[in-house]
């Protein structure tokens, strides 16, 4: 049964299941004899993370990354924090930043900067969903699995609240929902 919250379901299991496939063939066809470190940004790219990698056939190390955003406080701060810092030497390595989405840019954009300054060969990312239309900075995604409307989703590691990460599907909020999330969105 569908939690209340629930408007519709957006990309379905299969969907995404195809998908994570897809980028994965295509992302171990672009990575052949290069030395992968992939950083997946927790916790949203959790369950994405674990989809992608299991359809990943070159050698990669995985790291993760904990980072909050400021989003509440000024929507155009973007003030990141970093909760987690990255274990492994990436330094000649070529990087793969796994997010559950890029909405503002702000996060990716951070993150690039962060991260080049260990000196890694190449810095890409690969995101399960991409919302172009909220761009507070320009940033382009590398892989990117679905481009979605300015609409707020929850589910596959996306949370409402802290919650429904671990939906297996991608599902839009009804407007009652929707009303909560103001001034934590
Ligand atoms: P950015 O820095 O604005 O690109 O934001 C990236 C982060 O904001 C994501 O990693 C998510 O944690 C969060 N976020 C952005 N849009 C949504 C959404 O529609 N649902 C849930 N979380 C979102
Ligand atoms: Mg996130």
């Amino acid at each position: 049964m569908r939690p209340k919250i629930i408007k519709d379901v957006l990309i379905s299991e299969r969907a995404i299941q195809k998908k994570t496939q897809e980028l994965g063939r295509k992302i171990s066809k672009d990575y052949r004899g290069k030395e992968l470190v992939i950083v997946a940004i927790m916790r949203g790219a959790m369950l994405f993370l674990a989809d992608l990698v299991r359809h990943i056939s070159v050698p990669a190390a995985i790291d993760f990354m904990f980072v909050t955003s400021y989003k509440k406080a000024s929507k155009s701060s973007g003030a990141i924090r970093i909760i987690k810092d990255l274990k492994e030497d990436i330094e000649d390595k070529y990087v793969l930043i796994v997010e559950d989405i890029v909405d503002t840019g702000l996060t990716f954009s951070y993150l690039k900067k962060y991260l080049k300054a260990h000196n890694p060969k190449g810095i890409k990312i690969c995101t399960l969903l991409d919302k172009p239309s909220r761009r507070l900075v320009r940033v382009k995604p590398n892989y990117v699995g679905f481009t979605i409307p300015d609409e707020f989703v929850v589910g596959y590691g996306l949370d409402y609240l802290e919650l429904y990460r671990n939906l297996p599907y991608i599902a839009t909020l009804t407007d009652k929902a929707k009303g909560r999330l103001k001034g934590n969105f």
